[in-house]
């Protein structure tokens, strides 16, 4: 690709429309003055637009639900953390001597790290996982390698002791959680989610025996879990979080700059508040 053509990221996705990625990242490249842009890619056929990817030159490329799965078969090489939590969300494209060639990696891990050891220390710190789904797996063997000491819980008992199994950690039936004791909550389900924002992932007496309670939702930003959670007193980490951080790894990974976090949080805050509106 010639050096002064625009740097083309994007994101596919299905549906993309609301993704709050492209504005996250076209705000980054921005601030630090990368002659590139993000867009947002529906693909119709996931194998085609692929190949026109690559053909097209992007570098990098974001991807979501209901590909992060799906797409594993199409990279040349895959990320071992990528592989180990069985799902790619960043697509790396560079130019080889044999040609130009994709890693499928996987930056959610990093971004629930980054977003939860801003408040607490993960090296030997006991943290409870809600669920044990696609998020659940990138959350847990992101913090079990941070040396997290983890119990998992889940609505299906059948998934939850499977992934409990893959994370070496024990899985605790939501009727036994008070058994539980840990410093942190993580909850990785869409459970308290726009329009059930009155749902909670546990019972609300539980919430003060943790320090920390983190949520992946951020649609509501604050959700009930965590404004039960703040007025419990515990220290309280939002969905946002997660999504600017493996973001601002995808950032990182794509450009070998340091990703202008400050930046990309306000934009995010900015575009969720015009979802909203
Ligand atoms: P994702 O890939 O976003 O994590 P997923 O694979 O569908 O999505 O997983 C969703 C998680 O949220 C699961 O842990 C699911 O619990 P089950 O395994 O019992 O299905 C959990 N979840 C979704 N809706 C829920 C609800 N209303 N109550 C409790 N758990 C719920």
């Amino acid at each position: 690709m010639p050096e002064n053509m625009k740097r083309l990221f994007g994101i596919i996705g299905n549906p993309v429309g609301h993704s709050l990625s492209p504005a996250m990242h076209n705000a980054a490249l921005t601030a630090l003055g990368v002659d590139g842009i993000y867009l947002p890619i529906q693909p119709e056929n996931l194998e085609d637009e692929f190949r026109r990817l690559r053909e097209d030159g992007f570098v990098g490329v974001s991807v979501t639900i209901p590909y992060k799965v799906a797409v594993m078969d199409l990279v040349d090489r895959l990320d071992p953390m990528a592989r180990k939590i069985g799902a790619v969300n960043t697509l790396f494209f560079q130019d080889e001597p044999a040609g130009r060639r994709c890693t499928g990696y996987n930056t959610d891990w990093l971004g629930a790290e980054r977003a939860l050891a801003e408040v607490l220390d993960l090296a030997g710190a006991r943290v409870l996982l809600i669920g044990a789904g696609g998020a659940a797996r990138a959350v847990g063997f992101g913090l079990a390698r941070a040396g997290a000491e983890l119990f998992l819980s889940n609505r299906s008992e059948e998934k939850g002791k499977a992934l409990a199994a893959q994370l070496n950690c024990p899985f605790v039936p939501l009727e036994q959680l008070s058994a539980v004791r840990a410093e942190a909550l993580v909850n990785t389900t869409s459970v308290g989610m726009a329009p059930d924002t009155e749902a909670m992932p546990l019972p609300v007496e539980l919430i003060p025996r943790f320090g920390v309670v983190m949520d992946i939702v951020y649609a509501p930003l604050e959700t009930r879990l965590l404004r039960e959670a703040a007025r419990c007193g515990c220290r309280t980490v939002d969905g946002l979080r997660m999504l600017l951080y493996q973001g601002a790894a995808q950032f990182r990974l794509w450009t070998g700059l340091e990703a202008p976090v400050e930046v990309m949080r306000q934009s995010l805050l900015t575009a969720l508040a015009a979802r909203h509106s």
